[in-house]
């Protein structure tokens, strides 16, 4: 009988061959960690709405989503004519453009805190800048993060502590950087109230649904205790939205949970598909980066300077504003919502039928798996457990993957990114995938 292995080989022998290219070109062949992938990543030629192929002509159900930026599924045709219709002005005029004005009207529109707001090129970028901002509003140089919370590669955030040692670190980056940082674990409103009670803390930074995109969920009562602390100890509350600004809500999670923070980083939705970041939040705060004329103590000792090349692009700014168009019109955030639910439902179902190991869960359009061990399975859709979820057991992580690659699905992480393009057929034919991954998995006597 042919393995679980020899069967995604046989299936993706282009796929292969591009991968040993690659191989040379690029340490260990890929150019985003996420994308690392043993015996060999899958190459994709095209994708479509809720779908993509590959090299060797293999159709998956695509839970990636350009990495969470596609909310409205892969070449949405109003976004794509919008983005062809931008490349026909021009790629990049180095100059002030509409249709930046727009785009950044639109954010203010949609998002809570926004007051003002300013483009980046990417979430790590964004999540730079509010800290910077925060530093030089407050004064203050200590920040707060989460454990196991991600903020892009920002060299301040990227810092974590190890189990015998408080002090954050983070390989290639000065140990001097991180005496300003403090980790503090996930949801214990007692740590945070502790930190933050010198009245040295800059800010606090978070992924409002918990680390990883929920992988770790976290429970929306903390932001309300983060919003009140921060607030009385004259510390900056930053939502780090970049996964779920313009998905859990047209206005992000801000909006979901009723906490209004005092900046708000993006990325990812906010640019259709393509490029871009910024970040969102009070005027006061913003209005640091603005230049005074003939104020030259403001600008050379107290604004921030901001440059970079590809900030607001057009050709991203056309894919951002029409992409938050549509979602602002309502419908796209709670189609994904639903698509999402109903996933977790019928792989729940299936588990229970065939008594797998397992659960799955979602917070809004993002879902999780947990497999290899007696997991709770949440009554309705999110997680509701006491204990934390352990996600799918290291052993079994690879040949899930490969086995649900030769079904024709492919996941984020341990779960994925639902599109407002999933629907019905989706749904069936990943919980059919699924049960047969989890049938070959039983065949190599890998699951129970
Ligand atoms: C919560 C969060 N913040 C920041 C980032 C970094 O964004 P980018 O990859 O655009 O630099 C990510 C990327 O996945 C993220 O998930």
């Amino acid at each position: 009988m042919t393995s679980i292995l020899e069967t995604y080989e046989a299936l993706h022998g282009k796929s292969r061959t591009l991968a040993s290219r690659a191989a040379r070109v690029f340490p260990s062949g890929v150019t985003h960690d996420a994308r690392a992938f043993s015996p060999f990543p899958i190459y994709v030629e095209r994708a479509e709405g809720p779908r993509k192929w590959d090299v060797d002509g293999n159709e998956y159900v695509d839970y990636i989503g350009g990495h969470g930026a596609l909310l409205l599924g892969h070449n949405r045709p109003e976004v794509m004519e919008a983005t062809r219709a931008a490349m026909e002005r021009g790629t990049h005029f180095g100059s002030s453009h509409d249709l930046e004005i727009a785009w950044g009207q639109q954010v203010i529109e949609m998002v809570p805190c926004a007051e003002r707001v300013r483009f980046t090129s990417s979430g790590t970028e964004a999540t730079m800048m509010a800290l910077r901002l925060a530093r030089a509003y407050t004064g203050r140089d200590r920040v707060i993060k989460l454990q196991d919370h991600f903020h892009g590669w920002n060299d301040l955030l990227v810092g974590r502590t190890r189990e015998d040692d408080s002090t954050p670190f983070s390989v290639g980056v000065p140990a001097s950087f991180y005496s300003t940082l403090t980790v503090l674990p996930s949801g214990d409103p007692r740590a945070l109230q502790e930190a933050l009670a010198p009245r040295d803390v800059a800010a606090v930074i978070l992924e409002p649904t918990g680390a990883h995109w929920g992988s770790h969920p976290l429970d929306p009562s903390y932001l309300h205790e983060a919003r009140r602390l921060t607030e009385e100890t004259g510390a900056l509350f930053i939502m780090d939205e970049v996964i779920t600004g313009f998905r859990m809500a047209p206005g992000g999670a801000q909006e979901r949970y009723g906490v209004t923070p005092d900046l708000s980083t993006h990325a990812k939705i906010l640019a259709g598909g393509l490029p871009g970041g910024c970040v969102a939040g009070r005027a006061d705060i913003m209005d640091f980066i603005e230049l005074r004329d003939s104020d030259h103590d403001w600008n050379d000792r107290q604004r921030i300077s901001h440059q970079g090349t590809f900030n607001a692009n057009p050709v991203c700014a056309a894919a951002g504003l029409t992409a938050l168009r549509l979602i602002a019109q309502g419908g796209e955030c709670e189609a994904a919502d639903a698509t999402a639910a109903a996933l977790v439902r019928g792989l729940n179902e299936m588990f229970r039928a065939e008594s797998v190991p397992g659960s799955a869960w979602a917070v809004s359009s993002m879902w999780h798996l947990n497999l290899g061990y007696d997991a709770p399975m949440p009554v309705e859709v999110e997680w509701d457990a006491m204990s934390e979820p352990q996600g799918v057991e290291a052993s079994l992580m690879r040949p899930l993957r490969w086995a649900l690659y030769n079904h024709g699905v492919d996941l984020m992480g341990n779960g994925g990114m639902v599109s407002s393009a999933h629907g019905d057929r989706e749904v069936e034919d990943t919980v059919t995938a699924f049960r047969a991954a989890i049938g070959d998995l039983r065949a190599e006597g890998l699951l129970a």
